[in-house]
């Protein structure tokens, strides 16, 4: 069911980082047979944030086009879902706020449950849009994957940010209830306060976000929603595309569907594009598989698509949006394939240094290496303050 005005996602722009290292640079490295990349996880290409990127300067690249193209009329709400927090108090969004000049009557706030939490962000948006049509939210979800050197989920990192505007008749995508979700007390993956990099037992991840698909299935269907054999299309989280490919065969089998792999390989295979080339953007990826999709050459007007949002830990969330007519003018195709193909790539040591770079972790004040070439810089830390700068 849509709702009456239609709300969802009216504008999708997304931005990733400076720099990118190639899974054959880390099969290298290791001694991986390439095939393990390229096929056993799908990935080829992992987005590395240069010294002077953070989760805030990927947030302000991402939404900066939405105002410029909308200007900020009407947006009160900004939610910034992350989990590669910089800030135990502050939200991000209030540096994004200030970046992009957004006016002082906005609430701003930050949300965290893992990869889930934008999604969190976007029912929370519809439910204010809903209350005031003439109100538009803006969510970003943002995140930078790091996880320990020559670790199993090495492979899986990257970094990217989402920007959505959500507002009442939305020019890409009309968002339906119900929705189906679920929440189970797991230890899969985690990241304590003291770490910066998570700690995750990946077997067991994939185990848990299998379960939390069943989970949030079922409810889907109690709630009274379609039928599997509705959607066009599915975006799930990707932390690997292979992922995606697991979950759905697990969907099928779980609601009696016989596994056809071509049938499943068309459903998804035009969601990957971007998540096979960037890797695991927490927060962003289902929506950086929304923008693949909406991009590829399939003509999606009117027809529903599933969405499976999971965050470990764990929360998960099914729920259907419909395509609006006409989205293939309000996509933003080239400035997303720009941002992708205007990354530099870098040799695994560069890498190796790159992942190694922090700020003090003493809060001592620090100028930050200029390397991005991007729009906005964290030029340095100061007194304890990150400091951004805009080009
Ligand atoms: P691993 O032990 O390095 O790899 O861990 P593997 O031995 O399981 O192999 C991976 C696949 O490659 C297997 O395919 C192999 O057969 C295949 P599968 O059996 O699974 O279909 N393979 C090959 N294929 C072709 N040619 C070859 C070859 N060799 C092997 N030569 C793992 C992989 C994903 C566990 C690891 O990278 C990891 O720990 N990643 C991080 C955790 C993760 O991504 N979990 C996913 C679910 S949890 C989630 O999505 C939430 C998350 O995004 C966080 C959040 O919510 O905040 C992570």
């Amino acid at each position: 069911m849509t709702h009456d005005p239609a709300i969802g996602i009216h504008d999708l722009s997304l931005a990733t980082t400076e720099f990118v290292l190639p899974h054959t640079a880390l099969a290298a490295h290791n001694g991986t047979d390439i095939g393990k990349y390229h096929v056993g996880i799908g990935q080829r290409s992992m987005s590395v944030p240069a010294a002077d990127e953070d989760i805030v300067t990927l947030a302000a690249s991402a939404a900066a086009p939405l105002i410029a193209t909308h200007g900020s009329d009407g947006i009160r709400t900004l939610v910034f879902a992350t989990e590669s927090s910089i800030d135990q108090a502050k939200s991000a969004g209030i540096y994004v706020h200030s970046l992009l000049g957004l006016p002082s009557a906005t609430r701003v706030v930050e949300l965290k449950q893992a990869c889930y939490a934008a999604t969190a962000g976007l029912q929370f948006a519809i439910g204010l849009v809903r209350r005031d049509p003439t109100q538009k939210v803006l969510v970003i979800a943002s995140d930078i994957s790091r996880y320990d050197l020559d670790s199993p989920g090495e492979a899986t990192q990257g970094a990217a940010a989402v920007a959505l505007l959500v507002s009442a008749d939305p020019a890409l995508l009309r968002i339906e209830d119900p929705s189906g979700v679920f929440t189970a007390d797991v230890m899969d993956f985690w990241r304590p306060n003291y770490r910066d990099t998570a700690l995750v037992d990946g077997q067991e991840s994939i185990t848990a976000y299998l379960q939390a698909v069943e989970g949030c299935w079922k409810d889907y269907t109690e709630q009274g929603g379609r039928a599997l054999q509705d959607f066009a299309a599915f975006c799930y989280h990707q932390p690997f595309t292979k992922m995606a490919y697991k979950a759905h065969r697990h969907l099928l089998n779980y609601t009696g569907h016989a596994t056809d792999e071509d049938a499943a390989r068309r459903a998804l295979a035009d969601t990957t594009g971007y998540n096979t080339v960037i890797g695991n953007s927490y927060t962003a990826s289902v929506y950086l598989a929304l923008a693949s999709l909406l991009e590829s050459g399939q003509d999606l007007a009117g027809k529903p698509v599933a969405f499976l949002s999971y965050g470990s830990g764990s929360v998960a969330e099914f729920f259907a949006g419909t395509v609006a007519p006409g989205y293939r003018t309000a996509v933003r195709t080239t400035a997303h394939q720009q941002a992708v193909t205007r990354r530099r790539e870098v040799d695994y040591a560069t890498y190796r240094q790159l992942h190694a770079t922090r700020l003090p972790a003493d809060g001592g004040d620090h100028a930050t290496a200029e390397q991005t070439t991007g729009a906005f810089r964290l030029a340095a830390l100061r007194g304890h303050k990150r400091i951004y700068t805009t080009r």
